[in-house]
């Protein structure tokens, strides 16, 4: 039996970008408590030595590790300092997304362009350096967070819809261009959960969200924790290319 515990994590690096609230929050401390040491990483270098610590505090392993994701340069910096200080990043989660809900007449270019360089380019620029990491250890787990928006569309959304659906094609991508070498690629497309980015949910559309989810309510960010170890760990070595829908439901109830 070669692995007896396929979803420890320990003597594993990871990074996990968006940590500081909501699933990326919830990825984290799931990883740390799997024992994972984490990279804490938002904008806010307050929020990611707070959130570093209370996994200390748990008992776990973490750092902070501030950096804007669209911010091609201070990526580059951090994965030069991940390369320097530890030779190696075992676990790559991307999971930083913004969101524009807005009428298509109230999308310009311009936002369009802004919304695909957080949501899309930046997984891009990070992964490549998060991949060569992995491939030169022959080792590592990708993990993005997409969204079930990026395969069943919708209205008001669109920079957004775009963003997730290219996110999906680029994690195929990642896992034809790193499989070989022993990383695989892989995605979390969550359905509606109830995170601090939705505190401002009517009280209609969330009546219109239990209808539709199978399990009749959103999501508690904590059960996003479970799936991604999951794709993070030994357990899923032969998963690769895969997205894996968390949703209770929400997209095969008809
Ligand atoms: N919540 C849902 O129901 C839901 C459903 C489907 C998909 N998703 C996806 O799940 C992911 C997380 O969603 P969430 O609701 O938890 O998001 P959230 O509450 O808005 O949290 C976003 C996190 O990303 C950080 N962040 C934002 N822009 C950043 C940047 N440019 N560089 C570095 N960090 C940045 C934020 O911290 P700072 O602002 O301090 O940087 C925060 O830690 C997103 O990709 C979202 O599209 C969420």
């Amino acid at each position: 039996m070669p692995h007896v515990l396929p979803f420890l994590l320990t003597d594993h690096i990871a990074l996990v970008t968006g940590a500081s609230r909501g699933l990326g929050l919830e990825i984290a401390l799931g990883l740390a408590r799997a024992g994972a040491h984490i990279l804490v990483n938002c904008r806010d270098a307050g929020r990611t030595g707070e959130v570093a610590a209370r996994i200390v505090e748990e008992g776990g392993s973490a750092e902070a590790l501030p950096f804007d994701v669209g911010d091609e340069d201070a990526g580059n910096r951090a994965f030069d300092d991940i390369g320097r200080r530890f030779g190696r990043l075992d676990i790559f989660v991307h999971n930083v997304g913004m969101r524009l809900r807005a009428p298509l007449d109230r999308i310009s270019t311009v936002d369009f362009n802004h919304m695909l360089a957080v949501d899309l380019t930046a997984a891009f620029t990070l992964t490549k350096r998060a991949g060569a990491l992995m491939v030169a250890n022959g080792y590592g787990r990708i993990v993005f967070v997409t969204s079930i928006s990026g395969t069943l569309g919708g209205r008001n959304d669109a920079a957004y819809i775009a963003a997730k659906a290219g996110l999906t094609g680029l994690m195929r991508a990642f896992a034809c261009e790193f499989g070989a070498a022993g990383v695989t690629c892989n995605a979390i497309a969550p359905g509606p959960f109830a995170t601090e980015s939705n505190a401002d949910i009517s009280a209609e559309r969330l009546e219109r969200v239990r209808q539709r989810v199978a399990l009749g309510r959103r999501g508690d960010p904590a059960e996003i924790a479970g799936p991604a170890v999951f794709l993070a760990s030994q357990a899923a070595s032969y998963v690769n290319g895969h997205v894996l829908t968390v949703d209770g439901g929400y997209s095969v109830t008809s």
